[in-house]
Order: C-alpha cells, then sequence, then structure tokens
C-alpha cells in the first residue's frame, strides 16, 4: 500500500478487512511486527491525538517514529512556492520534505487548509505539492479536506457500538465555536458515514452547507451501499431516530476566507451547542460522537460530554488502532 489518503480509495471489504486487523491487534499484540522500520511525522498544523496516537502505534509495533514540527528548535519553514527567501524562513519545504521522507520507510503529513479559497482548498494544493516531492508511502494525517484516520477511526467506533450500516441513522451537526474551523472532518465524516451504508443526515445552519461537490460525492457513496444523504436546519427533524449525533463546527462556505463575514453569520448561533434536549426525537441509546478537541459548553454541553452518551474517548483510543492496521499494511507486517 503506497498511500492511505482517501477511504474513497479503499472497498468496504478493504475498510472491513483494517478493522479487522485494528481489533486483532488489540486482542494480540505483535510488538515485533515492524522491527528496524520507521515513520517519519510532519505536523505544519497542530496536534494532540494525531502526534500522540502514531508514536504509540509505531511503538506497539515495535518500530520508530520521529516528529518535525515548526513549534521545534528547526529552522524556520518556508511554505510558499517560487518565494525569494530574504525573510526570516531558512528553509523550504521543497528541501525539508524529501530530507525527512528520506530517513523514514513512510510518511505522515499534517497540513490543515488556508481558509482563503475553497477551490484551492478543495483542490488539495498544498499537500498535493508535498506529495509531489516524495515518491516514499504517505499517510494523511489531516489535509484541507480529509482526515482518512479519523474517519477510519470512527467507521471501527460506529462498528464497535452495533451502530447498524444500512439503517443506521447518523447526524452530523454543525456546532457553533468561536472560531472558523476546516472543513476536513466534517467532509470527510460524511462520506464516511455514506460509504458505511448509514442514513445520513447534515443539520446546519444557513450559510454552512457542506460544499455541493463533496455532498455529491457523499450521496453517490450512500446509493452504492443502501445509504441516503440529506440536510435540514430542522434539529428536532434531523434527530428523529437518530442512532448517533457527530458533533463539529466548520467555516461558513458563504463567507469562505471572510473572516468578518463568517463571524456575522456565526455570532448569532451560539445556541448551537448539543444538549440534552436536542436527543427529544433521537433514539434512547442515541450516541454522542466527536473526533477532540472539543470546547466544553461551547460545542457541546459538559452532561452531554461526560454522560453516558459520549463515546469520545474510545473514538479517540481507536485513532492508535486504526493507525496501527494501517501502518502494519503499509510497512510490511506479517
Ligand atoms: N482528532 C484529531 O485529529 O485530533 P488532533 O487534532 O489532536 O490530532
Amino acid at each position: 500500500m503506497k498511500a492511505f489518503n482517501d477511504l474513497a480509495d479503499f472497498s468496504n471489504e478493504e475498510i472491513a478487512a483494517f478493522i479487522a486487523l485494528a481489533n486483532r491487534l488489540d486482542a494480540h499484540p505483535e510488538p515485533e511486527a515492524l522491527r528496524g522500520k520507521v515513520l517519519s511525522l510532519l505536523f505544519l498544523s497542530p496536534s494532540l491525538r494525531t502526534l500522540a496516537s502514531f508514536q504509540a502505534a509505531m511503538t506497539r509495533l515495535g518500530g520508530g517514529s520521529f516528529v518535525i514540527s515548526p513549534d521545534m528548535s528547526i529552522h524556520g519553514l518556508e511554505t510558499r512556492p517560487g518565494i525569494v527567501m530574504d525573510g526570516a524562513a531558512a528553509e523550504h519545504i521543497r528541501e525539508a520534505v524529501p530530507v525527512i521522507a528520506s530517513y523514514g520507510d513512510a510518511i505522515g503529513i499534517r497540513a490543515f487548509a488556508e481558509r482563503k479559497s475553497l477551490e484551492h482548498d478543495m483542490a488539495e494544493v498544498e499537500f498535493n505539492a508535498m506529495l509531489d516531492l516524495i515518491d516514499t508511502p504517505y499517510i494523511n494525517m489531516e489535509s484541507a479536506m480529509g482526515h482518512p484516520c479519523q474517519n477510519l477511526a470512527d467507521w471501527k467506533t460506529l462498528d464497535d457500538l452495533d451502530i447498524p450500516a444500512n439503517g443506521g441513522k447518523f447526524v452530523l451537526s454543525w456546532a457553533y465555536h468561536p472560531k472558523a474551523l476546516p472543513l476536513a472532518v466534517p467532509t470527510s465524516t460524511l462520506y464516511m458515514a455514506a460509504k458505511r451504508g448509514m442514513d445520513v443526515t447534515v443539520l446546519r445552519p444557513e450559510g454552512f452547507q457542506l460544499p455541493t461537490p463533496l455532498m455529491r460525492k457523499a450521496i453517490f457513496a450512500a446509493e452504492e451501499n443502501g445509504g441516503s444523504v440529506r440536510e435540514t436546519d430542522d434539529r428536532k427533524e434531523a434527530m428523529e431516530g437518530a442512532h448517533v449525533i457527530y458533533a463539529k463546527s466548520w467555516s461558513s462556505t458563504a463567507h469562505y476566507g471572510d473572516k468578518l463575514g463568517d463571524h456575522d453569520l456565526r455570532e448569532n448561533l451560539i445556541d448551537w451547542c448539543v444538549d440534552e434536549p436536542w436527543f427529544e426525537s433521537a433514539r434512547d441509546d442515541c450516541r454522542f460522537m466527536h473526533c477532540l478537541p472539543v470546547r466544553r459548553g461551547v460545542v457541546v454541553s459538559e452532561p452531554v460530554l461526560d454522560g453516558p452518551r459520549s463515546v469520545v474517548i474510545p473514538e479517540a483510543r481507536n485513532r492508535m488502532l486504526a493507525q496501527m492496521a494501517v501502518l502494519h499494511q503499509m510497512l510490511g507486517g506479517s
């Protein structure tokens, strides 16, 4: 396997095989499987879970890893193409990325969206420019529009909870956050649930519709797998019979790259904080998912986050297990 970049590159059978392997490695550890293998980890954007879970995954499989990020005592990194480097940055990613990649057997790269132009971010310009510099196997650790490691872990979490694929009702809900956040998690989570064959409702206020091409990609995946995708701003209707609500804040697509326009729209939406009354029309055992980090009392109330509906901690642990399966397949574990 040369790349783990998008769940769309894998059949549902292959995804099931990743999850079966993750479960096997959890039950029967293989501390020698990747002995002598090295994973390079390049974080151009911040992280807790991805940073820790990839290092833990490699260690548990007997391999090693190293991390490079701008916060470390490295030379200042320039990312802009075609620039005369007469400013503060001493090194360009055109050299840094292939050098880092050359020290490992595979590389993980995290680079969030620029969030100036929706078309630019949907084309994954920065991420693809880095991929052009390497021929090592790579893992997308979150790009402008993708977070496949989160998606695989979330698929496994839904399986762990015995939430049905066909007939399972998945609500992807926008939630308030003071800042405009990337679209990677909501768009790729939408695709994950649709590909799993679930009935997916995108619950969002006006101005926060997900990009049409990514809605279409999800609708197509749902149709292929016996599910459906729709969107609404009606909370009660969206939550009717829901098995799970997956909360996430994201940027306004109506004002993408326009901080003031986005701010003016979201400042009236602070009641979009997931709280117990949201669950009135849902199934009694409706679960709460979030990729983390999450702002308490802003995105979700403390009683929901700390209560029995919430699965955010096992969901985060599944990041490590899912990535162990990906690394095992990519780096040739037995
Ligand atoms: N969910 C997730 O990717 O978390 P981090 O940003 O902390 O890595």
